[in-house]
């Protein structure tokens, strides 16, 4: 940003002209952040009455009938059709649903308040508002003034506070929540999954200098393709980001104390490339996910973070953990408690998932459809658990439309710029089960190249179609979007939705592209409790008779198959389910049920990645 444009931006804002989001701020856990979490009252508006006027006009900013504005009445005889009060609360974060029976289907507004003191800690710091995520259109003021939107239901996004909108005392901030689902949204109005509305992640101020660390990306230098990487003089890279352009030159020292390394860069610009070597590290694995705490210190700002340094790659028609092949055990999980009928979002969530997922013997989870809360992926840092991050690019998207494209790669830029420094992350999807079109091709091969644009040190991939009528009793992954994915991915229902299980000795698998082979999905439902022979279909008994059928033609896989990501882990909620006796509202394809109970199958995978664990990959 020159210094002409700068000025503008900062006379606009001093005479409180609202502006769409501010870059987004990365590393968050680590930054002077102050939450707004807990109560906030609400209001219900399905007739969008605090938003547009009776002649559907949308009210102007210091209209008092709008929803931001102040529900004081000035005198007695004022007319005041709204207002918040605490008998409304609704508990931030956490997805409306299902915190009270009337939400459990809403689908519409929902406007939340929450009053706030604010006092800074320096007269000349900069404060942002930042959203975890809120599903799935966020319209933002802060006393009575805007200062911005979101679309997109599963990313961060934050806004740079005005000083002259913050005071010190009594802020009223309101958020209007929206979540119905339209044709040109990402998601679209079609999914397998409840369209949990409202302020689902954690809400903060954060609070910076004028000149502060924006972002930072460090990770190994890609060393020769199909290399291990060299845990002595180990060669690290990457860049770190100022908000600015310093005034004079900047130094900006990075430090990792563990390994007594300090190393400091004189920058004038507001991106500077680094590299540096360090004598000795320990690599990341999920056998041992050693992190690093890394320090990225300035003149006024310091920033840290938690980095295991490791290498990934499509190779030679494998993948390559540190240079070795690796196969992925993998389990899908969808963001949920079924217990609680809700969105997953905190660490005790997270943990709750990815002990599922440890105990089924997994060494990595495919977060579908859309990013998980960044709980989950620095959880896995932590535990070793491989993760597959996901946009909600999901079956019949409008691919012929600009502006859908804009809105998924701007999803897919969030969800890469929140995690790109976690080791724990090895794929970007791009989307998932998208019906083959040139412009769907074309759409995704662009959401390929940014995702490689902003991240080239990990694989891109989606679940991709398959061609069932290749041959006798041969599916191939023949997908065109196969020439522009790093891993070949695709899911399978060979025995529910195809015919019944015996039907995997028959089938075999083959792909014309010479790449690693991953199935995204493959799975059938059981409602738990429910036994009968294994021809009965919503039994365990099938579920597991499935599983079983599966496993014994996956051995029968070609020697490119690298792993899969079973559908589901836990039954979750769905409003396409509606069998009134095995579903009611779920799909049933976990090996958990809605109440943590294994089912039969549960064990059949288990003992399948057990036996993978020690004797590695089937033949
Ligand atoms: C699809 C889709 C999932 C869905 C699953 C199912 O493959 O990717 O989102 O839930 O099938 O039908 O259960």
């Amino acid at each position: 940003m020159n210094k002409k444009t700068g000025i503008i931006i900062l006379l606009l804002l001093y005479c409180g002209v609202s502006f769409a989001q501010a870059p987004l701020l990365t590393d968050v856990p680590n930054r002077r952040a102050t939450s707004l979490d807990g109560k906030w009252q609400y209001i219900i508006d399905p007739y969008e009455t605090g938003f547009y006027d009776y002649r559907y006009k949308e009210l102007s900013e210091n209209n008092p009938a709008a929803y931001w504005n102040s529900d004081e009445p000035k005198n007695k005889t004022d007319l005041v059709e709204f207002g918040y009060n605490d008998k409304y609360s609704l508990s931030v974060p956490g997805d409306w649903n299902h915190q009270d029976r009337q939400f459990v289907y809403y689908e519409g507004t929902v406007w939340y308040k929450k009053s706030f003191d604010y006092k800074k800690r320096a007269k000349n710091d900069k404060v942002f508002l930042y959203f975890g995520a809120v599903n799935y259109r966020a319209d933002v003021y802060l006393n009575g003034k805007k200062l911005g939107a979101h679309e997109g239901g599963f990313t961060p996004f934050d806004f740079e506070i005005p000083d002259n909108i913050l005071k010190e005392k009594n802020n009223h901030l309101i958020v209007r929540v929206n979540n119905v689902r339209h044709k040109d949204d990402v998601p679209t109005l079609n999914t397998d999954w409840w369209n949990y509305g409202g302020i689902t992640r954690s809400v903060l101020l954060i609070e910076e200098p004028q000149t502060y660390v924006q972002d930072f990306f460090i990770h190994l230098k890609k060393e020769k393709p199909g290399s291990i990487p060299s845990t002595k003089n180990a060669e690290v890279e990457g860049w770190i980001a100022l908000n600015k352009i310093p005034e004079n030159a900047e130094s900006i020292t990075v430090s990792i104390p563990e390994l007594n390394f300090k190393k400091q860069f004189i920058t004038t610009a507001q991106k500077t490339n680094i590299n540096f070597t360090l004598p000795k590290i320990k690599l990341w694995s999920p056998e041992n996910p050693k992190l690093y705490e890394v320090i990225i210190s300035t003149k006024t700002d310091t920033l840290k973070d938690k980095i295991g340094f490791r290498t990934i790659e499509a190779y030679n028609k494998q993948i390559l953990l540190n240079g070795k092949p690796v196969f992925l055990r993998g389990i899908a999980i969808h963001e949920e408690i079924p217990q609680d009928v809700r969105r997953a979002w905190s660490k005790e969530d997270a943990e709750y998932l990815l002990h599922q997922a440890k105990e089924l013997n997994c060494n990595m989870v495919r977060l579908a459809h859309y990013p998980h809360d960044e709980t989950m992926t620095r959880l896995a840092d932590s535990l070793g658990m491989l993760v597959w991050s996901e946009i909600p690019v999901y079956w019949t998207i409008d691919f012929s439309s600009k502006d859908v494209y804009q809105k998924a790669e701007t999803q897919l830029h969030e969800m890469i710029t929140r995690d790109h420094n976690r080791a724990s992350v090895i794929v970007w999807s791009v989307g998932n089960e998208t019906p083959v079109s040139e412009a769907r091709t074309n759409f995704m091969h662009s959401l390929i190249n940014h995702a490689h644009s902003l991240d080239s040190t990990r694989m891109v991939s989606a679940a991709l179609e398959v061609n069932y009528n290749s041959g006798k009793n041969i599916n191939e992954i023949d997908d065109p979007l196969g020439q522009y994915v790093d891993l070949v991915s695709f899911n399978e229902y060979l025995g529910w939705y195809g015919g019944t299980p015996d039907k995997c000795r028959t089938t075999n698998w083959t792909t014309p592209y010479e790449k690693p082979l991953f199935i995204s999905e493959t799975g059938a439902g059981a409602k738990y409790g429910f036994h009968a022979d294994s021809l009965t279909r919503f039994s365990e008994e099938y579920q597991a008779w499935y599983y079983k059928e599966q496993i014994n033609m996956l051995r029968r896989m070609p020697n490119n198959w690298v792993g899969m990501s079973p559908w589901i882990m836990a039954d979750f909620r769905s409003p396409k389910r509606n069998n009134p006796l095995y579903q009611e509202g779920w799909n049933r394809k976990g090996l958990y049920d809605d109440k943590g109970n294994k089912k039969k199958a549960f064990y059949i995978l288990q003992n399948f990645y057990k036996d993978i664990q020690l004797h590695g990959k089937p033949q």
